[in-house]
């Protein structure tokens, strides 16, 4: 089968209630590290790692992210006018050429697996590309960018994994794998939000996947899964059943879970840490911040 992987689904319908008030009228994948959305870290990822076509599974309320990658002529012609052309520079980074992106709605929040699989019909018969904007991933060669380099070497279906703690994997995908040497791992097993003390391993599924036509296909035969929802994890699992490779691959660099508060917060000061230009003010104040708690009540 054809191992060029030039689509990648984005699914960005969730409701985002971890971070409510203010997911009320702000999609959460436009909540911003530093001054760049969720989503465009994962767009330039998927660019890095040649996606060429980009699709969107959005649901109601989810309009300010269409807007986004739209083309902002006023804007660009205020910048141009005044003579900001940084500004303008970063603006234009954002924009999307015309047919390479698709917004299709899940209807109704039945779960990853089903949001993924309303996709179906746009894959159409080639391998894709998985990303889940939540989970943020900086490193020096972007995630997905080394799983498709190792996809080359592997076909089937490809998941990030990563070692967590055994308290934190019932909040995971999380693998059974044959041995642990090296990046890529084989997996004989798989499973979704496993009970305490029930996982097969620490390996927890990250929200990167490279995924052939067939796991699409998978859907017809499963039901719904943990927490009553249609579970990608599970149409994943179903290729392990019927014989075909799946494959951990353990990515280098950092993972934020920027689903979570927590994560999200420590993401923000880790890309602000990393810029020239906020490093040494931010440094400052974190390094006296005991003193400082107060200020933000
Ligand atoms: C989803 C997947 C899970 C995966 C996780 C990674 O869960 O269902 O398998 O481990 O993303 O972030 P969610 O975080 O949406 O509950």
């Amino acid at each position: 089968m054809n191992r060029k992987v030039s689509k990648a689904i984005f699914p960005v319908a969730g409701m985002g209630t971890r971070f409510l008030p203010a997911t009320k009228s702000v999609p959460k994948e436009i909540m911003t590290l530093v001054d760049r959305p969720l989503i465009q870290y994962a767009i330039d990822e998927a660019r890095a790692a040649g996606i060429e076509d980009f699709i969107f599974v959005t649901s109601r309320g989810k309009s300010a992210l269409e807007d986004y990658f739209d083309l902002a002529p006023d804007l660009e012609a205020a910048l141009e006018e005044s003579g900001k052309t940084e500004l303008l520079q970063i603006l234009r980074t954002t924009n999307m050429d015309s047919g390479t992106i698709a917004y299709l709605r899940q209807h109704k929040a039945l779960g990853l697996g089903h949001a993924v699989s309303c996709a179906r019909k746009l894959i159409g018969d080639e391998p894709f590309a998985v990303i889940l904007p939540d989970d943020v991933i900086a490193g020096e060669k972007p995630c997905l960018q080394q799983m498709v380099e190792a996809y080359q070497e592997t076909g089937g279906a490809m998941v990030a994994t990563m070692e967590v703690s055994p308290e934190q994997t019932s909040a995971y995908g999380v693998l059974d794998v044959e041995d642990l040497t090296g990046p890529i791992v084989k997996a004989r097993g798989m499973v979704e939000k496993p009970a305490p003390g029930t996982a097969p391993s620490n390996l927890a599924v990250i929200g990167r996947y490279i995924l052939t036509p067939q796991v699409l296909a998978n859907f017809d035969k499963i039901g719904r899964g943990a927490g009553g929802e249609i579970q990608l994890t599970d149409a994943i699992a179903e290729e392990i059943r019927s014989d075909r490779d799946v494959f951990g691959y353990r990515f280098e660099g950092e993972r934020y879970d920027c689903g979570s508060k927590a994560g999200f917060l420590q993401a923000t000061v880790a890309f602000a840490l990393a810029r020239d230009e906020l490093r040494d003010e931010l440094a400052a104040f974190l390094a006296q911040l005991p003193a400082n708690t107060q200020a933000a009540q």
